[in-house]
C-alpha cells in the first residue's frame, strides 16, 4: 500500500479525455459475499455533480459487472497507462460469467469495502454511488445516435459516483 500516495481531486492533473477515452479504466465492484467482477470501460466523465467531485460511467445492463455495481454502494476505477493493455483487452471482451477473469488477466486484485482494484494500476479512483439512471431512447435529441449506439436495445445505466479517494502510484 505504501507505494501509493493519496491525492485530492484538486491535485489530479490528468486530461479526462485521454484518461478515460484512450487509456481506458477497469470498473470493479464486489458483493457482500466477497465475490467481485470488473470490466474495461472507455466511456465516462469526471467533473462536479451536486457540488461534489464525481465520476460518471456507463454500464450496459447485459454486463456481468452490472450485477456488482447494482449490489455495491461503491466502485473503484483503475487506470494502467499503456501497460496492461492486453489484459484490459481481455477484460473488455470476455465476461466474468464465462471465464475466470483474474486467471486470464494475471492482474492482482485488492477486494475491500465493496470494490476491487488492482496493484498494477498507476492511478485508482474510489467512488461512492450517488445516483443511477437508465438511458431512455425517447430522451435522445438526436435519434440517429440512439440507433447507432443501441441497435440491440441493450441500454446503459449511467452511474454517478462521488470521488471519495484517489491513489497514485509513486514512481
Ligand atoms: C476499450 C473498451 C471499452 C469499453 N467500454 C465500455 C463501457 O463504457 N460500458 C460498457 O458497458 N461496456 C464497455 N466495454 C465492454 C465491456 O468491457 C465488455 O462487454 C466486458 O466483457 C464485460 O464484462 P462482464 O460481462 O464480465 O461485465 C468496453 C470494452 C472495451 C474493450
Amino acid at each position: 500500500m505504501s507505494e501509493y500516495r493519496e491525492i485530492s481531486p484538486l491535485e489530479l492533473c490528468e486530461n479526462p479525455f485521454r484518461l478515460i477515452g484512450d487509456e481506458w479504466m477497469l470498473i470493479g465492484a464486489s458483493k457482500p459475499d466477497g465475490t467481485f467482477n470488473m470490466m474495461t470501460a472507455s466511456w465516462g466523465m469526471m467533473g462536479i455533480m451536486w457540488g461534489k467531485p464525481a465520476l460518471n460511467c456507463l454500464i450496459r445492463f447485459t454486463r456481468y459487472t452490472y450485477e456488482f455495481t447494482e449490489a455495491s454502494p461503491r466502485a473503484a476505477f483503475s487506470f494502467f497507462g499503456n501497460e496492461c493493455r492486453r489484459q484490459l483487452g481481455i477484460l473488455g471482451s470476455k465476461s466474468g460469467r464465462d471465464i475466470d477473469k483474474m486467471r486470464e488477466s494475471g492482474l492482482t486484485p485488492v477486494v475491500e469495502d465493496g470494490v476491487v482494484w488492482f496493484k498494477e494500476a498507476r492511478l485508482v479512483i474510489f467512488g461512492k454511488k450517488l445516483y443511477a439512471h437508465d438511458v431512455t431512447p425517447a430522451e435522445f435529441k438526436v435519434p440517429d445516435l440512439c440507433e447507432s449506439v443501441y441497435p440491440l436495445r441493450d441500454y446503459h445505466r449511467i452511474y454517478t459516483y462521488e470521488i471519495e479517494k484517489i491513489l497514485v502510484k509513486e514512481r
